[in-house]
């Protein structure tokens, strides 16, 4: 669902009761919400289930719980537990391929060492699969979107570009090399840019979804109460991304997204137009988008790369001006 319809139904929730224990809950459009359960313990959960991205199931299986265990990673935790969810045309569908789609998804699990509990399936027209998450995290390193400080740099761990890639394929016409790299990106769990943002004691962190890069980091300025500008030259796009854009093709939710953070965006003159739109493109599996001070960066990027996660600083932390995002060139 694109930001401004979500706003719409979210806005109309009766208020509940605010508990001390609830450290992040909804009101900053945070990753995971987090509850404190004991004095050093504090346990983050969030869901998500999505349409398939690629056509081979183990690969979509992998692509799923890669998503859903990233909210966790978002919030500097270690998910610990799933339950699946799974929607299935049981009457027409090939069990075997929901067989390969849930075989890659509890091999995703295994990999970052999460215990699947259960699950629960519905007959569905279109195939949905994602998982639960609870992950656990010490409530004083809860890394959340909502603590960037003015000066940082920010780091993104994943390149863009999925939401036009996955169009590209549906219509036939993305390039196999560039569907191999997807495939890995959206694949790569964030444990690793997790992990290190947690040692080098980041400021504000959020993975990078459905909004776009823009509409995330319009939640992390907002929360942050700065202003968040953007290096559009630095940005990295996964293979074809930019001409596949300025040849048209381009998601539903692009569209929704460019419209939401419109408002709040500030460009220089000569940003160019593909990049403008695949800087909101709706990622699935999308990467950290992690805010720390600039004396900490390197420590980070070696951290990465020892590990073969290629993070780029692509913007810094502004102070709040009228609009919450500056793209430069
Ligand atoms: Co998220
Ligand atoms: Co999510």
């Amino acid at each position: 669902m694109g930001p401004e319809d979500l706003n719409h139904i979210l806005s109309a929730l009766p208020k509940t009761r605010r508990s001390p224990k609830l450290l992040v809950g909804p009101e900053t459009w945070d990753d995971a919400g987090v509850y404190r359960i004991a004095k050093n313990l504090a346990l983050a959960q969030t869901v998500d289930f999505i349409t398939p991205v690629v056509d081979n199931p183990r690969h979509f299986g992998a692509i799923a719980a890669a998503n859903a265990l990233s909210d966790i990673y978002a919030m500097g935790g270690k998910p610990t537990l799933a339950l699946s969810i799974v929607c299935y045309p049981s009457d027409t569908g090939d069990l075997d391929v929901m067989r390969e789609i849930l075989r890659g998804g509890v091999a995703k699990l295994r990999e970052a060492g999460v215990v699947l509990l259960g699950g629960h399936s519905v007959r569905d027209r279109e195939i949905k699969f994602g998982f639960a998450v609870t992950g656990e995290v010490h409530p004083r390193r809860i890394v959340t979107n909502a603590r960037a400080r003015l000066g940082d740099l920010l780091v993104l761990t994943k390149p863009l570009g999925t939401g036009i890639l996955a169009t590209a394929l549906k219509r036939g016409v993305l390039p196999v090399p560039a569907l191999r790299a997807m495939t890995r990106e959206m694949s790569t769990l964030n444990r690793v840019a997790s992990e290190a943002m947690v040692a080098v004691q980041a400021n504000a962190a959020t993975d990078v979804t459905g909004f776009g890069l823009l509409g995330h980091a319009l939640n992390m300025a907002r929360a942050s109460g700065k202003t968040l500008r953007i290096w559009s030259n630095a940005v990295p796009f996964l293979p074809n991304t930019l001409e596949l854009v300025r040849s048209g093709v381009a998601s539903a939710g692009l569209t929704a997204n460019q419209s939401a953070v419109a408002p709040q965006v500030s460009w220089a003159d000569g940003v160019p137009e593909p990049a403008r739109l695949a800087m909101v493109d709706p990622q699935t599996s999308g990467g950290l988008l992690v805010a720390l001070p600039a004396s900490r960066v390197k420590a980070y990027l070696t951290l990465l790369s020892r590990r073969r996660i290629r993070g780029v600083v692509v913007g810094e932390v502004v102070r709040q001006a009228r609009r919450l995002l500056e793209v430069a060139v």
